[in-house]
């Protein structure tokens, strides 16, 4: 049973971390070998898929960056081939994983386009994406894009849900820029390792105040390889250390992302 520590912190349950990392989707992990800066093989995409399933996840988005004209602009069909192929060799190893297709968009003029073609896709995986399906969109680290709100109104007109990836990671968007952003539909997504000590001041104070105003709807671990593993469990502890934590989380189960 959990009771209350004296510094206000409750015990956590291991059952109760298995529990919700199994109710959870990872909804952000590069996973895919070859088509970003995540795995560069089979094996190493493998390993980090066998480290999921034993961390807890049962439920993974493959979400390769999508930045378009770049490298990294990898067509969409060929990104549900490999999350496929990915599944495939799961199985066979007999790990318990399921691995759903998606990619992390990077915000561009030309990112509406790029879904209405089908050289972008969702989180919810089909062949293009259709309305009432969840867009995850990163925004660039260096500074606020002059079109950030023009092209997130457009995808929203488009009937996509957008997510946002690791919001806490973005310094230059203020308290008034979360709350402009929630008002009109975005949801917003936190990197497991934020709320952990690893991270920086600033970001983890960013990734709890999100938490705590109920706003977080989904997590992600943001792997990219053994450097930053798989897995949400090491923040499931933290969060299910604070008293409201099965509060937030059961948040994010009613999301479904
Ligand atoms: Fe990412």
């Amino acid at each position: 049973m959990a009771f209350a520590l004296p510094w206000g912190r409750r015990a956590v349950r291991e059952e109760d971390v298995a529990e919700w990392a199994a109710a959870l989707a990872d909804v952000h992990a590069h996973v895919l070998p070859g088509v970003d800066d995540g795995p560069a093989t089979w094996d190493e995409a493998l390993a980090l898929c066998r480290d999921a399933a034993a961390r807890g996840t049962r439920t993974l988005v493959a979400t390769p960056h999508y930045i378009p004209g770049g490298p990294w602009a990898v067509p969409w069909p060929r990104v549900r081939e490999r999350a496929e192929e990915l599944q495939r060799r799961v199985d066979e190893a007999g790990i318990p994983l399921r691995v759903r297709p998606g990619q992390e968009l990077m915000l561009d003029p030309l990112l509406p386009d790029h879904l209405r073609d089908g050289n972008a896709g969702s989180l919810s995986g089909g062949e293009a994406a259709r309305p009432g399906d969840t867009v995850l969109v990163e925004l660039p680290l260096t500074g606020r894009p002059l079109f950030l709100f023009d092209v997130l109104h457009e995808l929203l007109i488009m009937g996509l849900k957008v997510l946002l990836a690791h919001t806490e990671r973005y310094e230059y968007l203020r308290a008034e820029d979360l709350e402009e952003l929630a008002r009109m539909g975005v949801r917003f997504q936190v990197n497991a390792g934020s709320f952990l000590p690893g991270a920086s001041a600033e970001r983890r104070a960013r990734a709890w105040q999100l938490l705590r105003a109920g706003r977080v709807a989904a997590l992600g671990s943001d792997t990219h390889g053994a450097h930053r593993p798989p897995g949400l469990d090491v923040a499931l502890r933290a969060i299910l250390a604070e008293r409201q934590g099965h509060t937030w989380l059961d948040a994010m189960r009613r999301a479904a992302v």
